[in-house]
């Protein structure tokens, strides 16, 4: 296999030439935080939370699209870096739901994780909120895209893993979303209810049903979507 010879926080690494430098870090147990990124699926570089700086080049580049070369010099944790994430983080974070504490992923959510671990504490930003109805007449999965974050991990694994091809992006800007075709519910589409896309999902806008779980049972049924807000977005260590 071709190697290159590249440079992570100074740090020299051989890595294969097909590899991406998000990869690359990986590989020598350096950790660059990622939403959109999932091992098993292509890699989309949606998110921008993966941002690296790599000498020579223009701007921040995101880490999971991004291929290594021979001789690379790259600084996963300059203070522009850590500023670039933690603005895409809460960025993401000024139109999401506030309801960490109630929601079925607590303490299981990536946004949330990362958020912590930037040390987010505030939202300098204060976003529109969607008010997007719950997906939920079907016997196994609960879609809430008011806590979707447009990653579309779920677009990819339903392809990818299941050739299904149940989700795709709909409509543009703000009103981007996530949704089977002509925005039905999941019960209209050909879904097989795999769950393949609530396992892939970085928060909470796609789980499984969870009969043991009486917030979820309460929004399973759209009429009760109740939004409970009583915590910061942001858990705090
Ligand atoms: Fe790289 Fe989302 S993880 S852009």
């Amino acid at each position: 296999m071709d190697m290159v010879n590249i440079t992570i926080d100074g740090q020299k690494v051989q890595v294969p030439k097909t590899a991406t430098v998000l990869e690359a870090a990986k590989s020598v147990g350096i950790k660059v935080p990622s939403l959109c990124y999932h091992p098993e699926l292509r890699p989309e570089g949606a998110c921008r939370v993966c941002l690296v700086e790599v000498e020579g080049a223009r701007s921040l580049v995101a880490s999971c699209v991004y291929p290594v070369n021979e001789g690379m010099v790259v600084r996963t944790n300059s203070a522009a870096v850590r500023e670039a994430r933690q603005t895409v983080v809460e960025l993401l974070l000024a139109n999401h739901p506030p309801d960490c504490f109630s929601c079925q992923r607590n303490l299981n959510c990536e946004l949330q994780s990362i958020a912590a671990d930037l040390g987010i504490r505030e939202i300098r930003f204060e976003g529109e909120r969607k008010n997007l109805p719950l997906d939920a007449n079907n016997p196994s999965l609960i879609r809430d895209q008011n806590k979707c974050i447009l990653c579309g991990r779920c677009i990819r694994a339903c392809s990818e893993r299941q050739g299904v091809h149940v989700y795709s992006f709909v409509n543009r800007g703000f009103g981007t979303t996530v949704a089977p075709a002509f925005m039905s519910g999941l019960d209209e589409a050909p879904c097989t209810y795999c769950g393949q896309c609530a396992t892939v999902c970085p928060t909470a806008a796609i789980v499984e049903k969870d009969d043991t779980a009486p917030v979820w049972q309460a929004l399973s049924d759209p009429k009760k979507h109740v939004v409970v807000q009583t915590a910061p977005a942001v858990r705090v260590a």
